[in-house]
């Protein structure tokens, strides 16, 4: 849904929703070339409202029918907006970094659909997790480019930079799978932090409206009971969520000492299409697919927060055009769930039995319970993750169960 949504308290003393509010906006721009919209709703079959919404979200502005003068006065006419926040920035050009992976396709694709004008540059190194058929679909259109290069190479970033005019960066490039990083830590260091350094360098160097830095919830550590806040000291436990810890700091770091325009988002367990079948639920739709058990680790109790992929895109396209520089926002969707429910969901959607769940021994520094608390990006910018847990949770078995020429390739490239 886009624009401003309305609500209108009619003469039957029902509230009615409506979304076209387009024709009774005007926009005009403030001094730092912001678009404002005012409401100038002609309709005679307002009334004034009684009832107010509590809630902050709803805004409140007074429409003079005589005289337009926004002054409390007997022939106003109250109007409630539900208070979808206008877009602060606009873009031309956007670097996507790590577009062909998980997330990253998706999100590009998030965009086009919602901002057709934007540019779309996907700077990606192409490791076993990124994968160009993930963008088929896009790879023709005109607004769209992809450069196959590494984020820690200073002169390809250059390059980049140097041939396009890019004012926003939005950064998922990264090794994101914590059991490779328990293997082999270095290559996490390098991608996630180093890489990162080189990003933010070129941002420093050529300007930019605004740096976002995907992170992750993993950077807090584990939680027993309640959830973290934004504010909460970060003790990363394995070495994947400590390279995103330690990227998240040189960000900081070039926002306070150099003033570079950031964000940062923290954001739980996604799942959904695309996401490569080395990942809990790829991982175990294939194998029971293939008629193989998934291994579970340990006792199964430890507790994830899963958010469908589309809804943390939404997400991030607001922190990215609404978030305030230099802040932090948690996304999560809170929908907790212990590893072994996810286990059983899945062999049930997949139509196999329990014999197919394999325990083995738990992963070394297994963190128990990952939870965000996610009222700030609630409050501030108003979002709220619109998917259905359990129905996405089918969808995306079914993706998986129809897109065998898909998976089969890159499982099996392991
Ligand atoms: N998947 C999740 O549940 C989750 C949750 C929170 C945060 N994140 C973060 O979101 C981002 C994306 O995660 P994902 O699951 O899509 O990961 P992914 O592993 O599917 O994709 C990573 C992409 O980055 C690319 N890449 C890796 N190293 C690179 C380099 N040096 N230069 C350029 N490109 C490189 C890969 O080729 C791949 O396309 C990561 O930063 C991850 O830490 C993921």
């Amino acid at each position: 849904m886009t624009g401003l949504e309305r609500m209108d308290n009619r003469k039957d003393g029902k509230f009615k929703m409506s979304s076209n509010v387009a024709d009774n906006q005007k926009s005009s721009k403030n001094k730092d070339g912001i678009l404002n919209r005012n409401i100038l709703n002609k309709s005679n079959d307002l009334i004034t409202m009684d009832k107010v919404p509590n809630n902050k979200r709803y805004k409140r502005y007074n429409y003079n029918k005589r005289s337009n003068d926004t002054n409390n006065t007997n022939n106003e006419t109250n109007i409630y907006i539900k208070r979808k926040p206008l877009e602060k920035r606009n873009f031309k050009t956007i670097l996507v970094t790590g577009g062909a992976g998980f997330i990253g396709s998706n999100f590009i694709h998030y965009l086009i659909e919602k901002h057709p004008n934007y540019k779309i540059i996907n700077l990606d190194k192409l490791t076993y997790a990124g994968n160009l058929e993930n963008l088929r679909d896009i790879e023709g259109r005109p607004n769209y480019k992809f450069v196959k290069g590494d984020i820690c190479d200073r002169k390809i970033v250059a390059n980049v930079f140097e041939q396009n005019q890019i004012d926003a960066v939005v950064n998922f490039a990264a090794e994101s799978h914590v059991d490779r990083s328990i293997q082999d830590p270095g290559v996490f260091i390098q991608t996630d932090v180093y890489g990162v350094f080189v990003l933010l360098e070129a941002c420093k160097k050529y300007g930019i409206s605004v740096f976002l830095q995907i992170s992750t919830d993993e950077v807090y550590g584990s939680i027993e009971n309640g959830s973290f806040k934004e504010t909460d000291p970060l003790l990363p436990n394995s070495p994947y969520a400590a390279s995103k810890a330690g990227a998240e700091m040189i960000v900081r770091s070039f926002y306070k000492t150099y003033g570079t325009p950031i964000l940062i988002t923290r954001t739980s367990n996604n799942f959904g299409p695309y996401q490569y079948p080395e990942k809990l639920i790829p991982l175990f739709v294939t194998n029971l697919m293939e008629g193989k058990k998934v291994p579970l680790y340990g006792d199964g109790l430890n507790v994830r927060d899963w958010i469908y992929v589309t809804d943390n895109c939404e997400a991030l396209d607001l922190v990215l055009h609404n978030g305030s520089i230099g802040q932090i926002y948690n996304i999560g969707a809170g929908n907790e769930k212990p590893n072994v429910w996810i286990t059983k969901k899945l062999i049930e959607l997949v139509g196999r039995d329990e014999s197919y769940i394999q325990p083995v021994a738990d992963r070394l520094g297994h963190d128990r319970r990952y939870s965000v608390d996610c009222s700030k990006i609630k409050k501030e910018l108003g979002w709220e993750p619109k998917t259905n847990f359990e129905e996405a949770l089918k969808q995306t078995v079914k993706w998986y169960m129809e897109n065998e020429n898909w998976w089969k390739p890159l499982k099996y490239k392991l």
